[in-house]
């Protein structure tokens, strides 16, 4: 991330709420149209800083208002990554590349993960519904893990609707974290002592071993999907 965190002047035209390809229970997801790369996050109007912070426990509202700011939390935590563990970071997560102005707001801007036939990739969660724990997603897996763990990637408990498959050739390659990032700790001092940043890297990976065997109990079980992670098809071709 160099330049990335320079406010630019143009406005970017996004064409609307219904433009989004994905809607997280934060942000809307659109594709740049300066670029099918990258893609512009930009946050809910129901979901805006002051109603988050209005809606927060008492001791919680006394937080700056950026606190609430999912993109700003964001950049934060990139620029972090970046300062503590340098490039290797950007194997698991998408590069930034900073806030630009857009009809719907302030939005920021990262890489747009998509698969080799030019797909929007789809959510780890979407994949191993549609597919199950194939051998592919299963040497992916363990290859993210690895890295995961060795770098002491910070990241809040990993969600299946936050990391991404990308394909090759229909078949699982590589997983990036989209969202989730940084250590949920007021003091993090996973940040300060590598061992403990990869003990609980390790610790995430075991429990999203556990959320993959939930979603695929609950599935045998008929249940729901859940409202998160799903793209519809013709999403993924925008
Ligand atoms: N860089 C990306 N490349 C491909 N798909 C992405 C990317 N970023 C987000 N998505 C898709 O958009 C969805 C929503 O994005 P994101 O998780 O950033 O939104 P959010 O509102 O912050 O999420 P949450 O509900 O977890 O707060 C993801 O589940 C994923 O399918
Ligand atoms: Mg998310």
């Amino acid at each position: 991330m160099s330049n990335d965190l320079i406010q630019q002047r143009d406005v970017v035209t996004l064409g609307g709420v219904d433009a989004a390809f994905a809607r997280g229970g934060n942000r809307l997801c659109f594709v740049d149209p300066r670029s099918p790369e990258r893609c512009i996050k930009t946050l809910r109007a129901d979901r805006s800083p002051a109603a988050k912070r209005r809606a927060a426990p008492l001791f919680k509202r006394l937080k700056p208002l950026a606190s609430f700011d999912d993109n700003r939390q964001e950049a934060r935590v990139f620029r972090r990554i970046e300062r503590r563990i340098g490039q290797e970071a950007f194997e698991l997560i998408p590069r930034l590349h900073g806030f630009v102005s857009t009809d719907l707001g302030e939005g920021l801007c990262c890489d747009l993960l998509r698969d080799d036939d030019g797909r929007i990739a789809l959510s780890l969660k979407q994949y191993l519904w549609q597919r199950g724990r194939d051998r592919w997603v299963e040497s992916a897996l363990a290859r993210f893990g690895e890295r995961w763990r060795t770098l002491g990637m910070p990241s809040r408990r990993l969600l299946l609707h936050n990391m991404v498959v990308q394909c090759r050739d229909g078949r699982a390659e590589r997983l990036y974290v989209i969202d989730g990032l940084g250590w949920p700790d007021m003091l993090p001092l996973a940040d300060l002592v590598p061992a403990l940043a990869r003990r609980k890297a390790g610790q995430r990976l075991r429990d999203l071993d556990n959320a993959i065997e939930q979603l695929l109990a609950r599935q045998a079980r008929h249940g729901d999907f859940g409202i998160h992670g799903w793209l519809p098809d013709a999403r993924r071709e925008c």
